[in-house]
């Protein structure tokens, strides 16, 4: 094992530090029931489908790398880790306004600097529709203006909180698999892929142009099974379909209950099952089970 880092949030750390983007599959809810699933100790943190970041800002690890494949969303994380009053001054340039939501929207983000590329996607997440994250098939963000009373657009002390709790953090565009080439034995990857449908409507796959396959899925469960081999401590979270678990058999699995509201049929909004993937704990993986056998 490598260093080890204890998992209980610093009690000095900034509690203000939490997610300040909505995201669909946020785990802001499921963290207290997370916390008996952490290892208690680990090396370096990897979030590799980072999203909103909720588990990195409740456990807010010195040594971590955040990534996903969401070019606009690591941008603004980058925006916040290095340029944090800049974007909160571009951020006073916005309004909840639905002729200024769509001016916003067609702009073309790269003729932006940084810090107004962040608060353009700050802006547009906190006042789109449901806080939806979708692009077309050019790439461009085409969720339409949401309806809220008075919803809050900037909030100073909590993006000076998630920038403290940024800082030192690696932060890259790339696909999960490529976390194979970083985490080593004793570090912590805890994985959250967009879900799989739970039903034919509900479907979550479409974060980014490209989507997330069944074939995708299976090529989680390579890399999960990859890095257990390594020693790597492995945590992933998925919706409870049938179709998930005989990826994960030699694994031990724990259900847990998260209340999911992102779904365009309200009817289906609700409580639906979630599972917890591990190679730790009881039901262990291969390399923790190789070391139990005797001689
Ligand atoms: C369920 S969300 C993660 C939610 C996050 N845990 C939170 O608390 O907000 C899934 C994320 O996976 C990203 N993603 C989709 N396909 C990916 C891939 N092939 N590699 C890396 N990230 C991917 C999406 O952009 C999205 O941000």
């Amino acid at each position: 094992m490598t260093t080890a880092l204890v998992t209980e949030p610093d009690s000095a750390a900034p509690q203000l530090a939490r997610p300040f983007l909505k995201w669909a599959g946020g785990k802001g809810q499921l963290l207290r029931q997370f916390q008996p699933l952490l290892p208690p100790s680990y090396g370096r943190y990897f979030e590799p489908f980072v999203g909103g970041a909720a588990l990195f800002f409740c456990l807010q690890p010195k040594r971590a790398a955040l990534t996903d494949v969401n070019a606009e969303l690591i941008d603004c994380y980058r925006a916040v880790r290095d340029r944090v009053e800049e974007v909160i001054a571009a951020l006073g340039s916005h309004a909840y306004e639905q002729a200024h939501y769509y001016r916003v929207r067609d702009l073309d983000p790269a003729t932006l600097s940084l810090p107004e590329r962040a608060a353009r996607t700050i802006f547009l997440n906190r006042t789109g529709f449901n806080g939806l994250y979708r692009v077309n098939s050019a790439g461009r963000f085409n969720v339409p203006f949401g309806r809220y009373v008075n919803p809050s657009i900037c909030n100073p002390p909590q993006l000076r909180a998630c920038s403290a709790a940024l800082q030192g953090v690696e932060l890259e565009v790339r696909d999960f698999e490529r976390v194979l080439d970083h985490a080593a034995e004793g570090d912590f990857v805890y994985l959250d892929p967009p879900y799989s449908p739970v039903s034919s409507t509900a479907n979550f796959t479409s974060y980014s142009a490209g989507g997330f396959s069944f074939r995708d899925q299976e090529r989680l469960a390579a890399l999960f099974a990859a890095l257990d081999e390594r020693g790597v401590q492995v945590m992933l979270s998925n919706s409870d379909v049938p179709e998930i678990p005989p990826l994960y058999k030699r694994f031990r699995i724990d259900r847990v209950a998260a209340l999911r509201s992102i779904n365009a049929k309200s009817d289906a909004r609700g409580r639906v099952g979630e599972i917890v993937i591990r190679n730790y704990g009881s039901k262990r993986g291969r390399k923790a089970a190789q070391a139990d056998k005797p001689g």
